[in-house]
């Protein structure tokens, strides 16, 4: 385990990311395509920035909204803008106002761990339901969300209900997340409805 650890935390610090996390959205992207030239991200739990630079790297004039408690993130670039904030005391039209919808939103936010793996587990399902309110007010259709998520048993009832709302949903556990680690990525992909 501490091998794998050591080789993606020591490609990132070669490939210049702040941090090792950048691999597993590399993943996800390799296999679904989501980053696309030109489009508008909602990167929420964006700090230390990894996703996010990733991401520039991808959307030629496109730009990245990104969101997190923490303010420990530093990239110089126009097509990014950082508000600072919790979201849950974010409303949706505050974010609306700096950018109308979305093509597509991350989020790899995640609670802050107790040990207990019932609690951690709703208290990161907590998370991704406000991120998919979020999504409901602030995704175009043909929108596409990816979002951290700790396995837990109320996880299954909440993917099932996603369907009604997305073409395909599913969940994905990418190589660099460590097998010990009960995260795994729920891909909700094309958002129906008028486009
Ligand atoms: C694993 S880090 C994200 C790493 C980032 N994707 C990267 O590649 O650099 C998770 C982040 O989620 C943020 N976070 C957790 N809960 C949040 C919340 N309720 N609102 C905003 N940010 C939150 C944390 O502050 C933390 O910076």
């Amino acid at each position: 385990m501490r091998k794998i650890k050591d080789y993606y935390f020591k490609k990132a610090k070669q490939d210049k990311y702040p941090a090792r996390s950048v691999y597993k959205l590399e993943e996800i992207d390799n296999k679904c395509r989501l980053i696309k030239k030109d489009i508008k991200i909602l990167d929420i739990g964006c700090s230390p920035g990894s996703w996010s630079q990733f991401m520039l790297k991808k959307i030629g004039r496109g730009s990245i909204l990104g969101i997190d408690i923490n303010n420990s993130i530093r990239i110089e670039d126009t097509r990014f803008t950082f508000m600072p904030g919790n979201i849950f005391d974010i409303e949706s039209a505050r974010i609306q106002k700096y950018i109308q919808a979305f093509d597509l939103i991350t989020s790899d936010a995640a609670p802050n761990t107790t040990g207990d793996s019932f609690i951690d587990s709703q208290k990161s399902l907590n998370i991704v339901k406000r991120v998919f309110q979020i999504a409901r007010d602030t995704l175009k259709p043909g929108g596409s969300v990816v979002a951290k998520v700790f396995q837990g048993e109320d996880l299954k009832a909440f993917v099932d209900g996603l369907k009604e709302d997305f073409s395909r949903v599913i969940l994905f556990k990418p190589k660099s997340s460590r097998k010990e680690s009960r995260e795994i990525f729920l891909i909700a992909i094309t958002r129906r409805g008028e486009r």
